[in-house]
């Protein structure tokens, strides 16, 4: 794995992290970043990752390769021309034959009303001295702005959006990307233009319902896109065209931004002459295993069942197989099955009803079917390999080397196993983290923290009351152990991997 501008590390060293078998390589302009990639490296005591000050535009021919994966995250909209040349010039020279490369960029139509408050709060706050008054001045102005204008006018009702788009923005995300003095969004085809270039091609997003086929899930959406494949004298129209021809392809994705109003692409490419199957090939679900961080959520009226992600997703389904498979994937998550054993279980499980989907023979596919359009409306996961995911609450539990030394160092998300977010609230949240380091058990963790909970380490307000009386903290820790725990869990942080345990609490 090679990522370009890889920063201090926040998306590579979790990689080399949770993939030890990887030889992964990052390299970045900035020294100082990479002087604290490299410090996480040691601190983990990673051995596969190698980190560089270097520049895209300049790489070293000793960089290793080709790769199989590049990734370019939140560089390629934020560098100069000839550096956005670099980057597709670096992914054609060092990816693998069947490689694939990462290029995250900002895209148009949604970036056009972001250009316009980003161009305006930028020439406002130019003459501002430092970072931190650029960002008190580019808000301000803002503010300014949609506020002068009457309601329900066009340019107030922009203005007032961008405000409110900036106002959940952190400070750091305003400076790095509105404030950026590059920053310059394409429309995907204008993309996928300069990929092909330089011998590359569209391949998909990084997250399959982030593709046309995902956001075609949304019926109007759908609908839309339809009627602007129909209008543009495509051919194959419709939202999902059987079609290996590029070009509908590209239209189909393009238009699904149209439509919606796309503002960022995560966009996986691989080299030209590769052949790709679209629609996917079905057959490939039966080799991947299945997750799904998902609950049912009730009867829905027509004898279906509904199901719900915390994010709020729903699917409804009245097919006995696909509704036995969902319900059994909401109790093993954060775990996955291979798909065989899931049709399995959820064949036995449908009984008779099974049978509604089709004949035996035909039941895999009915099954694959139904997860891979889950899998595009985002409530269903596909993966090769499942982490070594603690298979219950143990003794001396044990969260990953990576996620205490995220939390020593004061971030405040974590990644998790599964190589997500996970957000850490307040400090008593993260001593307990900091102390599931497999060598301590629950007696143990609850006495320390209660002991912070008294000397006033952990804020009063962080746990409603005042406590001075060690038991009673203890007490109060512990009432809110079991929930605690299996919500780690659930949230895939606890594991039972040594290699992961070896750093312990400094
Ligand atoms: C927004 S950060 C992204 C960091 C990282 N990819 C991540 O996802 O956390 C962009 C990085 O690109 C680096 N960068 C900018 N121009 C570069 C260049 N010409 N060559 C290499 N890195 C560059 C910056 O130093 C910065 O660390």
């Amino acid at each position: 794995v090679l990522e370009l501008g890889c920063g201090d590390g926040a998306t590579l060293v979790p990689i080399a992290h949770s993939l030890p078998g990887c030889t992964a390589v990052g390299i970045d302009l900035a020294p100082s970043a990479i002087d604290r990639a490299v410090l996480a490296a040691q601190v983990l005591g990673l051995t596969n990752l190698t980190l560089r000050a270097a520049d895209v535009t300049a790489l070293p021919d000793d960089l290793g390769g080709p790769f199989d994966y590049i990734i370019a995250h939140g560089l390629y909209s934020w560098v100069p021309a000839p550096v956005r040349d670099s980057v597709l010039a670096a992914c054609a020279r060092l990816l693998a034959p069947d490689g694939v490369a990462y290029v995250s960029y900002n895209a148009y139509p949604g970036n056009h009303s972001r250009q316009m408050a980003r161009e305006m709060m930028l020439y406002v706050a130019a003459r501002s001295a430092d970072p931190a008054s650029q960002i008190r001045v580019a808000r301000q102005s803002l503010a300014t702005l949609a506020t002068s204008r009457p309601e329900g006018e066009l340019y107030g009702n922009l203005l007032r959006e961008e405000l409110k788009r900036i106002a959940e923005l952190r400070d750091e995300h305003l400076f790095h990307d509105d404030l950026e003095p590059n920053n310059t969004p394409l429309y995907f085809h204008q993309f996928v233009e300069h990929a092909r270039r330089h011998g590359l091609k569209y391949l998909s997003e990084s997250e399959y319902s982030e593709t046309a086929a995902g956001v075609a899930h949304d019926a109007r959406t759908a609908q839309a896109m339809a009627a602007l494949m129909a209008t543009s004298g495509n051919r194959g129209g419709g939202a999902h065209p059987a079609t290996d021809d590029e070009q509908l392809v590209l239209d189909r994705e393009q238009f699904a931004d149209f439509v919606r109003g796309r503002a960022f692409r995560r966009t996986l490419l691989c080299r030209a002459g590769i052949p790709l199957h679209r629609p996917p090939d079905l057959h490939q679900v039966f080799s991947l295993r299945v997750a799904a961080d998902i609950n049912p959520a009730g009867d829905a009226p027509g004898g279906g069942e509904r199901f719900r992600n915390d994010k709020g997703i729903t699917l409804t389904t009245n097919r006995p197989l696909a509704r036995a498979a969902l319900r059994r994937l909401g109790q093993i998550w954060p775990h996955s099955e291979p798909f065989p054993d899931l049709l399995a279980a959820a064949a036995a499980e449908a009984g008779p009803l099974a049978q509604r989907e089709g004949k035996p023979e035909d039941q895999p596919l009915a099954l694959a079917e139904a997860l891979l359009a889950a899998h595009a409306g985002h409530l269903v996961d596909f993966r090769t390999r499942d982490p070594t995911l603690a298979p219950a609450v143990a003794v001396r539990p044990v969260t990953s080397a990576l996620a205490r030394h995220q939390a020593r160092s004061g971030a405040d998300v974590v990644t998790n196993l599964l190589g997500g977010s996970v957000r850490v609230e307040g400090t008593l949240a993260r001593e307990f983290l900091l102390r599931l380091d497999g060598t301590r058990d629950h007696a143990t963790i609850a006495h320390e923290l209660a002991g912070l909970i008294v000397s006033g380490a952990i804020p009063p307000g962080e746990i409603g009351q005042q406590i001075t009386d060690i038991d009673r903290a203890a007490d109060v820790i512990r009432s809110a152990w079991d929930g605690k725990l299996q919500l780690l869990a659930r949230r895939a942080l606890l594991t039972i991997d040594s290699r992961v345990m070896r750093s312990t609490i400094g």
